[in-house]
């Protein structure tokens, strides 16, 4: 196992999934994790992520000094590689900033830049640089702006690099990540095989006979973790609760993949007028945010109740939780902490006293979509976009009414018909429609109208946490934009949004 030490840097995960597409099982750690814990968890080699801080700042997190002296080989990548330096005697300073592609010089080829060209396209973000390198230190690497790219001691097996190997524009980082797990011995045996048969025997032996309930809502992790329970055991009630700010046709689309797949027991809770009333004039997205996750825990608290008195005890809480819900960066942004609280109905199974089951805690998502098809699910619904707990309500700016509502179902209907019919959209990570509460002026025929913006979102990511904007074809987003035009009600302008994250988010609010 390789381990990552989380610097809080966005990319933390993104490591360990790129490890563990090389066939070698990857977790990450917290920064503060000594070397006797790696050494009793077996580490083979440790990797030291990027992260928001400067090494010489006061309270800057470091590294046990421990872990470099067990000889287990050692990479740090940005901050990482900046702090092996700190810590070892070389020297770091704030330097120019160097955002983007650069390209590197491989000056030596250490065992880490093993088959690597002269020059290699990386990619950058730092604003600090480190001058110096302590004895037993050679550079291996430069790029025009920061002269100490890259740095190697064969004989300790510590390595650093400035730049992000795990990103996909750095073209060759892969081979990079696969030099590092080759100079740590490790075997490549780790494989999703065989792992619906242990879950499912895992689920088998903590829930018995007991009754499980899950609420469902639709998207990727709540199905594959019901189909899973489901194997498990036939005494599985699934939830879903409506708030009606969900896309067209959703609560439809969701009762019948449940029936499909047969499931016996599911449960429909129409809340939307709940939520409309209490969503009446609010515009403050965090208190939407607060506002439906309370609701949604009031709706689902009140359905367990309902079935415990018509089914019996109900022992379990089933979630849908993936590892990154579980594994927050040590920078959790707001919103991740916000999707954590509202996806996992937080707050639920200490007070109803259920105990959880999470069957997909250890698997990334591209890991549970692969885990849906082997045990037979339909790949259309596993590879549906993630939709936001909130739904719509964070891509209404400003107040929700049930007219918005309709407006965004529509445009963001026809968005999504576009996608599929132009192949577009399996090759994009979220696409959406939003809509900006301002109006603009158009003409319908002869006469001249008035009604509000939308603004298409589609965007490229892996994970949700950075992403860049979609380069879908001029063709596809003109259809898209004349067909809502035409077609909806109140809207008379459609724009693209082409901002990336960071800075923008995915959402609009
Ligand atoms: P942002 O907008 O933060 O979104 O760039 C990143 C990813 O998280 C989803 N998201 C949410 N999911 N509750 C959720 O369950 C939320 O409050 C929430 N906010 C954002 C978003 O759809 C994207 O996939």
């Amino acid at each position: 196992m390789i381990a990552v030490l989380d610097y809080g840097s966005q990319f933390a995960h993104l490591i360990a999934r790129r490890i563990r597409a090389l066939g070698v099982y990857s977790e990450i750690f917290p920064n503060a994790t000594t070397a006797a814990e790696l050494k009793r968890r077996k580490v083979e080699g440790i990797i030291l992520s990027g992260g928001p801080r400067s090494v010489y700042e006061n309270g800057a997190p470091t590294v046990d000094s421990d872990i470099l002296a067990i000889g287990i080989p050692v990479l740090g990548i940005c901050y990482g590689h900046q702090l092996l330096m700190h810590v070892l005697g070389g020297k770091v300073i704030p330097s120019s900033k160097e955002y983007g592609k650069e390209i590197l010089t491989v000056l030596k080829k250490s065992r880490l830049l093993n088959g690597l060209s002269k020059n290699e396209q990386v990619w950058m973000s730092h604003g600090d640089s480190v001058v110096a390198l302590p004895q037993g230190y050679i550079l291996t690497g430069r790029t025009a702006d920061c002269k100490m790219a890259a740095y190697a001691n064969e004989k300790r097996r510590i390595y650093g690099v400035q730049f992000h190997p795990e990103v996909q524009h750095t073209v060759h980082g892969m081979k990079i990540i696969s030099n590092f797990l080759d100079i740590c011995g490790c075997k490549r045996n780790y494989s999703l095989k065989g792992i619906d048969r242990r879950i499912v025997a895992e689920i088998k032996a903590k829930v018995g006979n007991g009754s499980v309930i899950m609420g469902v809502s639709g998207g990727v992790d709540s199905l594959v973790a019901s189909a899973l329970v489901k194997l498990a055991t036939p005494n599985i009630h699934c939830v879903f609760v409506d708030h009606g700010i969900i896309r067209k046709g959703e609560a439809e689309y969701v009762r019948k993949l449940y029936e499909k797949l047969g499931f016996k027991n599911y449960h429909y809770a129409d809340a939307s007028q709940i939520f409309y009333k209490r969503l009446k004039g609010v515009t403050d997205p965090e208190e939407k945010r607060r506002i439906i996750g309370r609701t949604f825990i009031e709706v689902f608290e009140a359905k367990v109740k309902e079935l415990k008195a018509k089914y019996g005890e109900i022992k379990f809480l089933g979630q849908g939780t993936i590892y990154p819900d579980r594994i927050e960066s040590a920078k959790a942004s707001k919103a991740a902490s916000v999707i954590k609280t509202h996806h996992n109905v937080g707050g639920l199974p200490a007070k109803m006293k259920l105990k959880l089951v999470e069957p997909l805690k250890d698997l990334y998502k591209d890991e549970v979509r692969e885990l849906g098809l082997m045990v037979g699910l339909p790949k259309d619904a596993l590879m549906r976009h993630p939709f936001p707990g909130p739904g719509l309500a964070v891509r209404i700016v400003g107040e929700i009414t049930p007219d918005r509502i309709g407006i965004v179902q529509e445009a963001d209907f026809i968005f999504t018909e576009e996608l599929k019919k132009s192949g577009q959209y399996d090759r994009i990570w979220q696409a959406f429609a939003a809509l900006l509460p301002v109006k603009a002026v158009g003409v319908m025929g002869d006469s001249r109208s008035y009604g509000y913006i939308i603004s298409l979102r589609a965007v490229t990511s892996v994970d949700g946490m950075t992403a860049d904007w979609a380069k879908i074809p001029a063709n596809v987003l003109e259809s898209a934009a004349s067909r809502i035009v035409k077609n909806v009600r109140g809207v008379t302008r459609v724009v693209y949004d082409i901002t990336q994250k960071p800075p923008a988010t995915i959402e609009y609010e």
